[in-house]
This record gives C-alpha cells, structure tokens and sequence, in this order.
C-alpha cells in the first residue's frame, strides 16, 4: 500500500451531502428574539439569499457550481494519507488514514468553504464581506478567497490571537484582507464589552458581534457577513473531504471505516469528514465517529443542549445547540479555533441521537501527541488539529490492546507553522492543562436564564 492515495480533478465529488436530508429526527428551527421561529427573509440583512437557501435546505444532494470547482482545484481533491509511520512507532495492528486539508493555499480545512461563501456572494452582488476569526486559519481562508473572487474582506480577529499569531494578520493582508483586534472601538459591540472589561483576551462570540454589526450597518448594502463554521451551509460545503476520503478508500479497496475522529471547534472540519459516514450509520453501518474538543471548551461534553446565541451581543438568531453559554470567555488556550462556545446545530443534534461519540481532551496531552505526530509523520499540526491526533492515538492503542485491526480515518485540518509559538511555549514547559472548573462553567451558563429551552427530541436508536 503506498503512503498516500490522490484522486484525479475529473473524480472530484460533484455535489455536497446535506445530512439534514437524512437525520432520523427533524432539526428545531432557528427562533427570533420573540422566541418564534425566523424566516429566510430575516436572514438577509446578513447573508445572501443563495447561501440563506443552502442554511435552510432539505435536499440531499446539492451541486457544487462549475466556478467553484475551478478554484478548489488549485488544492483538492486532498489526498489521503496512511500514517504509516505512526502505526509503526504505536506497534499497532489498526491502519490509519487522514485526509490532509493542510494543503489548501490557507493552511487548513476553511478555504474548503470561504470560496463558496464568497462565490455565491459575488453572484449577488455584494462587495464586502467582513468576519471574524479566532487563531486565524478562517480570516486568511476568507481573505484568499475574496482575493481570488474579487471581493473586499475584514476580520475582526479574537485579541489573545492576534497578539499570539502575527503571522496569520500578516497573510491576511498579503491576500488583501484587513485584519483588527477584536474586542475593537469600530463598533458599538466592542466598545460596550471594552467599557466593562477592558482587558478581555476576546472570544469568537464577541468578534462575532462586531463583525455582523459592520455588515447589518452599511447602508448601502452592499457587506454581508461570512462565518467559518456552525452554519448549516458551512457544515454543507466541508462535506467534500468525507466524499473524497470514500473514493479514496474505495480506491485501496478499504471497505469498512470502523472509527472516525475529527477535532471539533464550531464543528465544520469534524462534519465535512463524518457526515458522509454519519449517513452510512443511520442506515445501519457500525462506526464509531468521535468528535473531540479541548477539555478547556468542553462545548460537547459538558455543556446542556438548548437554545442560544451565536454571539455575545445575541445579533444571530437562537440555534437549537449545546452550548457553553454565549458569554462564555474561554481560557487562553493555544488551539485558538477551538474556543467557541457553541456547536453547530447540525452536528449538535448528531450527538443527541447518539449518532455520534463526543470527548474532551487536556491540552498538554495534545501538545505530546502532536510532536509525537511531527517526529513521525513529519507534518507540523495545527494545535487545533492535536486534539484529533490525541483521539487517533489513543484509539490506537485500543486496537493494540484488543488485537483488531480496525481501520481509522481523521481529518488533519491544517497545519501549525503560524503556531510554533505554542509549541514554543510547550517545549519551554510553560503551558498548563485548563480543564474549565465546574464554577466557571455554571457561571457562564447563566447567560442562558430565560432563553427558550430546546427540547433534545432523539429516536432511541443509537
Ligand atoms: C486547523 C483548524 N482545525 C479546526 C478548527 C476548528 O473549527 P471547526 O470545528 O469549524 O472545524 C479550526 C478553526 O479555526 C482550525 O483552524
């Protein structure tokens, strides 16, 4: 078998799965600040109609437009990798895969979506889009893809971020983008959150806020807002590495996947890769599919699923998710991108169904597995990305420990060479496990006193 597999452009999937055409339990709708359910239209001061149409789509199958492919072709399809060397160094009887999604001009997964998002808003005529960003992976996807699409961007970058990770500022401008620290006097969102905490590391609720409040306010409207994750849509687009990773397998003549893991932020690069396999299961495949976070935002593991916020200044509408509360403030962790306080909705009601198998993971022990990773199959990892790691290795030595050969396939969301000062900082001994006390947690989750609950409606089956 040889270490990596690639498919040809011509084999490149044609359409993105929507799995909200097949969850066995039907998604609660997104309500309004009057608790009642919104609709499309309401969405439009912020997105345009051709992605609103995506977010509330049922269709299973949705074309991805010629045009798009043209540019996900500088990248995909990514290829799959057999880490071999990995197996070696575990003494392991499984067989591990990974699509590496850090081959896009960005780094990680996110480009995988930027370039829809701005493409289908080009076709509607706008010329700005602005953003946020947590460690920055999703502000430079966002900023090469309007570089490539014609379109202005801005980014409102989460503070401890930019102060940890000039680079990622810096490729941002490169593809033109403007990049700022967020909380930031530009809008009336972070100037309310400055007056109370003026020395806040930030959050992605916060950068959130500010960035719909710069779109929803041109007048002309002509700036809509773009996130990197969550979103019913975003989920959409990123299904294209599990339909790759299938062909791929398919290929080597790999028949059955019986674990899949991806690490999980806002959930878009863990549903690009499990929902393909997500869908294999509720028709009656026995996979395990493990989401992992960090145990520092243990959105997943510990938080309730309800109705919430996407943002702090609760500019978006309430998604049915689970959640840490929007006014949570997570420590300052490295694995930026996973410090979200909510999890998309669609991978939210995955896990209510038991369809899929959440863990949290301590930082130090990510950092070890990653440079466990580096020093044998050479990548460099995004510290979002160790978490995944972590999970693979540990299932792993499962394997061993059961004499299986079972087959496991992750997603390597991006790489980590704008994150080597974390490392720095690991190497050094100065980073510490932050598992987020219980105190903390029933304190952020006040910020959910009075919103609608969302009941957790499941068959039974999983
Ligand atoms: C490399 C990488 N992996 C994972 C994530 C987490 O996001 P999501 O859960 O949407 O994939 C991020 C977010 O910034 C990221 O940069």
């Amino acid at each position: 078998m040889s270490t990596k597999v690639f498919l040809n452009e011509d084999e490149i999937p044609r359409q993105w799965y929507n799995l909200a055409a097949d969850l066995p339990t039907p998604m609660q709708p997104p309500l309004g600040p009057d608790g009642k359910p919104i609709s499309p239209d309401m969405l439009a001061p912020v997105f345009p109609m051709n992605l609103i149409e995506q977010e509330v789509s049922q269709q299973r199958w949705i074309d991805i437009p010629e045009e798009i492919l043209e540019i996900l072709y500088l990248w995909r399809p990514s290829p799959l990798y057999r880490a071999k060397n990995l197996e070696k160094a575990l003494g392991t009887p499984a067989k591990i895969y990974y699509k590496n999604e850090g081959v896009s001009p960005a780094g990680s997964h996110k480009p995988n979506t930027a370039v829809p998002q701005a493409w289908y808003n080009k076709k509607f005529g706008i010329k700005k889009l602005t953003t946020e960003t947590g460690a920055g992976q999703w502000g430079s996807a966002l900023s090469f893809a309007c570089s490539l699409i014609g379109l202005k961007c801005k980014v409102y970058m989460v503070r401890i971020s930019f102060d940890q990770k000039p680079f990622r500022k810096l490729m941002m401008q490169v593809w033109g983008g403007e990049c700022i620290a967020s909380p930031s006097t530009q809008t009336k969102a972070g100037r309310d959150i400055l007056a109370k905490y003026p020395d806040t590391p930030g959050s992605l609720g916060i950068a959130i806020s500010e960035a719909i409040e710069e779109a929803v306010s041109d007048s002309t409207g002509q700036t809509r807002y773009s996130l990197g994750s969550v979103l019913n849509h975003v989920m959409l687009h990123q299904t294209i590495i599990g339909l790759e990773a299938k062909k791929q397998l398919a290929k080597i003549g790999e028949k059955k996947v019986d674990v899949v893991i991806g690490c999980a932020g806002g959930g878009s690069n863990f549903a690009g890769l499990a929902f393909p396999f997500v869908a294999d299961k509720i028709h009656g495949a026995n996979i395990d599919i493990i989401p992992v976070e960090p145990s520092s935002c243990p959105t997943l593991t510990r938080g309730p699923f309800t109705y919430d916020h996407g943002d702090v200044a609760k500019m978006t509408p309430l998604m049915p998710m689970y959640t840490l509360g929007h006014e949570f403030v997570s420590p300052p962790i490295h694995a930026g991108g996973l410090r979200y306080h909510g999890m998309a909705p669609l991978v939210s009601q995955a896990a209510v169904e038991g369809l899929i198998r959440p863990i949290a993971m301590d930082q130090l022990h990510c950092y070890n597995s990653a440079l466990m990773w580096a020093r044998t199959e050479g990548f460099i990892p995004a510290p979002e990305t160790s978490h995944a790691i972590a999970a693979v290795i540990e299932e792993a030595k499962k394997a061993k420990e059961e004499g299986k050969e079972k087959v496991i396939l992750f997603n390597w969301s991006g790489h980590g060479l704008m994150d080597l000062k974390g490392y720095e900082s690991f190497m050094e001994g100065k980073l510490t496990d932050y598992p987020l006390p219980e105190k903390d947690l029933q304190a952020s989750l006040k910020s959910l006193n009075g919103l609608p609950k969302a009941p957790a409606v499941k068959t039974g089956k999983w």
